[in-house]
C-alpha cells in the first residue's frame, strides 16, 4: 500500500500534504449549547490529525446566528468560538497536519427547538420543508441573501483569525447553500432561482466574497450532486452542477469536494449515478467521499485517476480509527464504528474513545 500514489505528497492551495487520505467534515455533536468548540474536541481533532502531513476537515460550522439550529455544532462568529477554535487550530499544527474549517448555514434543516432558544427564524430559499411536517422556512429577502453571503464572508476572516488554513464551503447534504441550487427547494422566480443559473448564484456569490476575503488558496466547496439526503435529489443534477463548477473553476479555487452517489449522508445507498461529468469539468484538486475502502481508494488515484490530482476522504473509518493514516498504509486491520455514538451529544464515549493500534503507539514516544 506505501507504493499508492495514496502515500505521495499532495499540494493544495499553499499547503503540502504528506499524503491523499483526508478527513471530511463530520458533525458529532460535542460543542456547547452556545456552539463553542471545547476541550473534548480539541484531542479529538488532535488524535485524527496524529499522522503528520494528514488534512483534517472539521465538522460543519454554523456561520452566524441566523443560520444556526444544529443542536451542539460548533459556530465561528463569537470572540468565544474563535479562541475556542484557535487551541485546535494550534493542536493540530502542533503535529504537524493541517486543519481546515467548513462553513455552513443550518437552513430549512434548523431544529424547531433550537430556533425558539436561539430567537432566529428558520428561512430557506422557499418555503418548503425538507419534509412532511418540518418547519416551513420563510423564503429569505433578497436583503437577507446579501447578508448571509456575507455571513460566509466574515465567517471565513474568523476562520483564518483561528488559525485554519483554509475554508470549505458545505454545499452539499441538504444545507442552506445546496437548498438554493436544487429545485426541490428553491422554486424562487427572483434573480436566485428559476433557472439553473439562478440557482447557482448564492453558492457563486459566497464563492466570490470569499476569494475576496481570504484568497482563492484557501476557499473550497463540497458538493453532493447525487444526495437523496434530507430531501434533496433534484431531477437533473448534471446541468446544474456543471454551471456551479464552471463558476468555481473561473476563480480559481484551491479544491473541489465531490460526494459519491452511494452515500446519502453517513449511510450507504444503492446508486449508480457517477461523477464523471464533475472530473470531466473540474481541472484542479479534487477531493472524493463515499464508501471508499482502502482497495477503492487506491483504484480511484492510481488506476482511474492516474493522472489527476485527487485525495480520497474517508469518514465513518475516520471517526472509529483516529491512526486511521497509518492503519492503511500498514494494512492494519481497522476498528469498527458505533453508529450509535455518532452523535451522542456531548459525550466522550465512541468519540475520543478508539484505540490507536499497537503498531502506532510503538512509533510515538508521547
Ligand atoms: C456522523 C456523520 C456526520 C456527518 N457530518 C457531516 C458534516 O458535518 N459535513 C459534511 O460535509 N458531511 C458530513 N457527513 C458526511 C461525511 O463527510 C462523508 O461524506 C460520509 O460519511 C461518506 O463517507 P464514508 O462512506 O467514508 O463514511 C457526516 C457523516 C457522518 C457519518
Amino acid at each position: 500500500m506505501a507504493e499508492s500514489r495514496l502515500f505521495k505528497p499532495w499540494k493544495i492551495g499553499n499547503i503540502e500534504l504528506k499524503h491523499r487520505i483526508v478527513m471530511p467534515g463530520i458533525s458529532r455533536m460535542r460543542a456547547t449549547d452556545d456552539h463553542v468548540p471545547t476541550e473534548m474536541m480539541m484531542t479529538y481533532y488532535g488524535q485524527r490529525a496524529s499522522v503528520p502531513g494528514t488534512l483534517v476537515i472539521t465538522e460543519g460550522n454554523i456561520v452566524s446566528s441566523a443560520h444556526s439550529g444544529y443542536t451542539n455544532a460548533p459556530g465561528i462568529w463569537s470572540r468565544e468560538q474563535i479562541a475556542a477554535w484557535r487551541m485546535i487550530t494550534d493542536e493540530v499544527h502542533r503535529r504537524g497536519s493541517f486543519i481546515f474549517c467548513q462553513l455552513m448555514g443550518m437552513g430549512r434543516m434548523a431544529n424547531p427547538q433550537e430556533a425558539e432558544r436561539e430567537a432566529f427564524t428558520i428561512v430557506g430559499p422557499s418555503a418548503i420543508p425538507w419534509t412532511e411536517g418540518a418547519p416551513v422556512p420563510k423564503p429569505m429577502t433578497i436583503e437577507e441573501i446579501k447578508q448571509a453571503v456575507q455571513d460566509f464572508a466574515t465567517a471565513a476572516e474568523n476562520a483564518v483569525e483561528a488559525g485554519f488554513d483554509s475554508v470549505e464551503i458545505l454545499a452539499g447534504n441538504g444545507m442552506l447553500v445546496e437548498q438554493f441550487i436544487q429545485d426541490v427547494s428553491n422554486q424562487r422566480d427572483d434573480d436566485y432561482g428559476g433557472s439553473v443559473e439562478n440557482r447557482s448564484r448564492f453558492a457563486n456569490e459566497i464563492l466570490q466574497a470569499l476569494v475576496n476575503a481570504v484568497g482563492a488558496e484557501r476557499v473550497a466547496i463540497r458538493l453532493s450532486p447525487w444526495t437523496k439526503f434530507l430531501g434533496m435529489g433534484m431531477e437533473d443534477p448534471i446541468a446544474q452542477y456543471s454551471n456551479v463548477i464552471i463558476k468555481a473553476q473561473k476563480l480559481k479555487i484551491a479544491y473541489l469536494h465531490l460526494i459519491e452517489s452511494r452515500v446519502k449522508g453517513g449511510d450507504d445507498f444503492i446508486s449508480t449515478d457517477r461523477l464523471d461529468f464533475a472530473y470531466d469539468l473540474w481541472n484542479g484538486q479534487t477531493i472524493v467521499a463515499g464508501g471508499y475502502t482502502a482497495a477503492a481508494a487506491r483504484e480511484i488515484v492510481d488506476v482511474k485517476f492516474p493522472e489527476k490530482e485527487i485525495a480520497v476522504a474517508f469518514g465513518r473509518q475516520f471517526i472509529a480509527n483516529p491512526d486511521l493514516v497509518y492503519r492503511i498504509k500498514e494494512g492494519l486491520e481497522l476498528n469498527s464504528y458505533d453508529r450509535d455514538t455518532f452523535y451522542a451529544l456531548k459525550s466522550p464515549k465512541g468519540y475520543i474513545d478508539y484505540p490507536f493500534s499497537k503498531e502506532y503507539l510503538a512509533t510515538v514516544k508521547e
